[in-house]
């Protein structure tokens, strides 16, 4: 059964167990959570020792002079930086529902949940994925163009918006169950959902760029791994294998198979060379809802539902581990990072079943200026 359950806060005062709703505005702008006072008196009265958090949070210690979460332990090295302001995008574009939504809910993604039937796509509705992840392709090779030492990422999301806009797209993160920027940008020891900051990136970094696109009411969905500058062998080997993992499952996509095999194939060839399979985040169905049924985890000896059927759409998308496989998430609630902080890969393709095999939607037609062309390793 559902209960809905409102998360309640109380008042930060001592001694006041009041249930509170007011945030300190201070906090707000900074990004720190959890500040909750019931009343301006209680506020008022706790402001001195209160205020003692923002300077906390803007601690000497954080090179970027800002640290929003001064009580979290980080599981590595990376920090967020400041984020900038939330980008608009014109009316006239075709936009999902939860893009106007206040907490970003997706209304038809959430009347579906926990069906597991997998829709067959008609004529139309293949061609409009073609289309979608074809310009979602173009849009991810235009972030891999000036993916470089010393650019942020918040510049990477700002070409993956402007990209999007020229093609006729919404960027179909900007605002899902609120996330704030257009694309996921995550950076070392981030998982997966890293929001674009600024942050500069550094020699020796791995960055994924994950993009998705919302073209005339389909959504089109992929991702890759870059090099930052000079990246050490053991980061290069952990995004080949992670490259490879994803070509080896995408093999095995036909007509009759089980959605469950695919996790099998993944972690095979990722034990083999010592690497870890990310359990939290799976690959997904995908077309005019972002994620739906079937749920496609990529980790061995899954009980996924569902064999392929000719004129299924789906991702498939392993997030592999230098060491454990266990995320934690950052107290922006998006950020996954791995449990001890080593490093992780991922890539992403948007898939159709055919007949006698699958199309892979998103796939890079040429270079396509994008130096780091992975299907040359
Ligand atoms: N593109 C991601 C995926 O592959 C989902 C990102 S959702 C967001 O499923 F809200 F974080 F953007
Ligand atoms: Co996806
Ligand atoms: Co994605």
């Amino acid at each position: 059964m559902m209960t809905d359950v409102k998360i309640q806060h109380s008042c930060e005062t001592e001694n006041c167990q009041n249930a509170a709703t007011l945030q300190c505005p201070v906090c707000l702008k900074m990004g720190i959570q959890g500040s909750y006072f019931c009343s301006q008196d209680c506020f008022k009265g706790s402001w001195k020792t209160h205020k003692i958090i923002h300077a906390l949070a803007k601690g000497k210690d954080s090179e970027n002079g800002y640290n929003p979460w001064p009580y979290y332990t980080f599981t590595g090295k990376l920090r967020p930086f400041l984020k900038s302001e939330k980008r608009p995008v014109p009316v006239a574009i075709a936009r999902p529902d939860y893009a106007d939504h206040k907490e970003g809910h997706s209304k038809c993604e959430e009347a579906l949940r926990g069906n597991t039937t997998i829709k067959i796509l008609d004529d139309e509705e293949k061609e409009g994925m073609r289309v979608a992840c074809r310009l979602g392709r173009e849009v991810l090779d235009e972030a891999a163009r000036v993916c470089d030492v010393g650019v942020t990422t918040d510049e990477i999301d700002r070409i993956v918006h402007e990209a999007c806009i020229e093609r006729e797209c919404y960027p179909s993160p900007l605002n899902y169950y609120n996330f704030p920027k257009s694309c996921c940008t995550s950076v070392n020891e981030v998982i997966c959902h890293g929001i674009p900051d600024m942050r500069p990136l550094e020699d020796g970094d791995i960055c994924n760029v994950d993009v998705t696109v919302y073209h005339r009411g389909f959504h089109g969905d992929l991702n890759e791994t870059f090099f930052v500058g000079n990246v050490k062998e053991q980061h290069k080997k952990l995004v080949q294998v992670t490259y490879e993992a994803l070509m080896k499952a995408i093999e095995i996509v036909k007509p009759g198979q089980r959605y469950r095999e695919i996790g099998n194939v993944i972690q095979k060839h990722v034990h083999a060379h010592g690497y870890s399979v990310v359990k939290s985040y799976c690959g997904h169905g995908i077309h005019r809802l972002f994620h739906t049924a079937p749920n496609v985890p990529h980790y061995a000896k899954n009980n996924a539902v569902g064999v392929m059927k000719a004129g299924h759409c789906f991702t498939i998308e392993p997030m592999i581990s230098e060491g454990t496989w266990r995320d934690v998430s950052w107290p922006d609630d998006w950020t996954a990072v791995t449990a001890d902080g080593l490093y992780s890969a991922q890539f992403e393709q948007t898939l159709l079943v055919t007949e006698t095999g699958c199309d892979i939607l998103t796939q890079r037609k040429s270079a396509n200026g994008n130096p780091h062309f992975m299907d040359k390793l």
